[in-house]
């Protein structure tokens, strides 16, 4: 019996959150924190029947296939349901139909709810996992959609970057959809998580409503799709102190938008004053975690003045891998 195993980055975004739901461009990078998905045959599960185990996250839920035929998903546990319309959208190919059960092992080191692109990593790994499982090899293009089906559940409107670049790998320029590979700088950055938990379709509804009322705002959405922009030769350089002078100037027009927090202002700005070059927060904001982008001689002091600040550091490092897959024989 095969076990099929798949793994997916998580990311930062470093450049063009909420703008990039208004169609601006924006730049996120995968990161060396990734989300595992495994799937077996499990004896103690009927044909039809899929357990997920999310270790991690202490849950666990058995579904089968038969529910996931009905046009209303709501009594799906509201915690998988992403999962399985992941599933629901894999399997209308395949009559709803396998002929054993799957046991689906989620595990992950990525900090969770916190917008390093938890959520959108478990999606990609188990949209691979799940059809890889089943026999079919699909594209990227093809694992990316089926990841924003579950994003959607969890965000409303997302933009599709945290999937694309969660699904591709590396670093990329992500423009209504369209997705260019860019170069990924070897700079330090360290990731501080507030621990203050938030809800990234909150905070993009705030904006959604702010932009609609006041005409000023776009203006700031636009600037900030300007910085993106002017970020490119830069990271082709890599160019830090430019980069990091960006982080700052973005966490400004961020704070404008009205999506910063005073846990996040706070973590920004002990970085900054021990000599980042530059940070800002990251992801959806409103809590969760910010960025510092730093030279390697003040890492520690970075990473300390974070502490200091009643954050909690975790040094990262860029990654170029995108999601991935390994089978192996199960011993009987
Ligand atoms: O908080 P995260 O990791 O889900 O990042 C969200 C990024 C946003 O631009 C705020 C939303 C989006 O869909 O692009």
């Amino acid at each position: 019996m095969e076990i099929v195993t798949a793994s997916a980055p998580g990311k930062i975004i470093l450049f063009g959150e909420h703008s990039v739901v208004h169609r601006m461009p924006a730049i996120a990078i995968a990161v060396n924190k990734q989300t595992t998905v495994t799937i077996d045959q499990n004896e103690s599960l009927t044909e039809n029947e899929i357990f997920f185990n999310a270790t991690d996250y202490h849950r666990s839920y058995k579904i089968s296939t038969e529910n996931l035929q009905h046009d209303s998903l709501t009594p799906i546990n509201q915690f998988f349901l992403p999962f399985c319309v992941i599933i629901r959208e894999i399997l209308s190919k395949n009559n709803f139909t396998i002929p054993y059960g799957a046991r689906i092992t989620i595990s992950s080191n990525i900090p969770k709810g916190a917008g390093m692109g938890s959520s959108a990593s478990v999606s990609v790994a188990l949209a691979k996992a799940f059809t890889e499982f089943l026999g079919s090899s699909v594209s990227n293009d093809e694992i990316s959609s089926l990841a924003y089906r579950g994003e959607q559940i969890i965000h409303g409107t997302p933009s599709g970057i945290d999937n694309s670049v969660c699904t591709f790998g590396g670093g990329i320029l992500f423009e209504n959809g369209n997705i260019t590979k860019i170069p990924i700088p070897d700079i330090s950055i360290i990731v501080g998580d507030t621990g203050k938990p938030r809800q990234t379709k909150k905070l993009v509804e705030k904006v959604g409503f702010l932009n609609k009322k006041w005409d000023f705002y776009k203006e700031i959405i636009t600037a900030i799709g300007s910085l993106v922009r002017e970020s490119i030769p830069l990271l082709e350089n890599g160019d830090g102190v430019g980069l990091g002078e960006l982080c700052s100037i973005n966490h400004g027009l961020l704070e404008a938008l009205g999506v910063s927090s005073p846990e996040l202002n706070h973590l920004v700005e002990a970085a900054q004053a021990a000599g980042a070059w530059g940070a800002k927060l990251t992801g959806g904001g409103g809590g969760g975690c910010m960025i510092a982008l730093t030279s390697d001689n003040r890492v520690k002091d970075v990473k300390n003045a974070i502490i200091n600040a009643g954050g909690h550091p975790y040094q990262m490092k860029f990654a170029q891998k995108g999601v991935s897959i390994q089978k192996s024989e199960k011993e009987n």
